[in-house]
């Protein structure tokens, strides 16, 4: 071999490392899928509203969206209820095209009505962010951690009652301090990546205003 050729062979070689090198450098929604695991495809898929990705990791993005659309029903519970969870002609239940109501998504505010007659109402909470962008109406991901971990209301909007229930207080048996019906007994178990990855979609995702009671009405700014 001639000392040309070898020499171009090499630098042949080298060009072709480095376009390997800059495309595995690149973020793509193509490479998250590649790294292995199907739901960060099928969570980016299932995403109902349009996303803020700005800054965003797409891999923790995908599969947060996994948790909260497809395994988890978040909006089940967080939309304002049954009545306006599908825009009109989008009810699956109704054996229509599934269409996600994006004015009642993750916004909060369905009644789940008193555990006890005369006590607190349980009311969803509003997930989406508010015009800090952060998830939860501005909440870090430590508090969100520290809630689901614990199930402590990080709101406190129903303590235990001290005497007779009212409506502004929850009765023994049920311990107040804690969420009621979210099931944060089951979320708890998930892994800090997997809840991490929640809540970096959920400070994706539109805010709402939503319609729980004492919100501010500026939330979305
Ligand atoms: C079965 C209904 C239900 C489902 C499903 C559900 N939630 Fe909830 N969630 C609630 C209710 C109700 C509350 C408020 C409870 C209370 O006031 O005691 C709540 C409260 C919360 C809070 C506390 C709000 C705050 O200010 O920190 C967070 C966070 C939360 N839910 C996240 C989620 C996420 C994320 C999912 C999906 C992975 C989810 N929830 C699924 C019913 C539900």
């Amino acid at each position: 071999m001639t000392r040309s050729r070898l020499f171009a062979i090499t630098a042949s070689c080298a060009v072709v490392a480095t376009i390997a090198i800059a495309v595995s450098n690149t973020p793509s929604p193509a490479n998250a899928a590649e790294s292995g695991d199907s739901r960060i495809q099928i969570g980016l898929n299932a995403a109902p509203v349009p996303l803020n990705m700005k800054g965003k990791n797409v891999a923790l993005v995908g599969l947060g969206s996994y948790f909260v659309n497809v395994a988890g029903d978040c909006n089940g519970c967080h939309s304002a209820g049954p009545q306006t969870e599908y825009a009109p002609g989008g009810n699956p239940f109704f054996n229509q095209p599934e269409h996600t109501n994006p004015a009642t998504y993750l916004g909060g505010g369905r009644s789940f009505g008193a555990l006890i007659p005369g006590s607190a109402q349980i009311i969803s909470r509003n997930l989406t962010p508010d015009a800090s962008g952060k998830a939860i109406g501005g909440d870090s991901f430590q508090e969100f951690l520290h809630t689901i971990r614990t199930g402590i209301d990080p709101d406190h909007l129903h303590p235990p009652c001290t005497g007779a229930p009212n409506a502004n207080c929850i009765p023994a048996p049920f311990d107040g301090n804690l969420l009621q019906i979210m099931p944060w007994p089951n979320l708890r178990h998930l892994s800090d990546h997997d809840l991490r990855a929640i809540y970096e979609y959920l400070s994706t995702v539109p805010c709402v205003q939503g319609n729980y009671p004492g919100e501010d009405p500026h939330r979305c700014g």
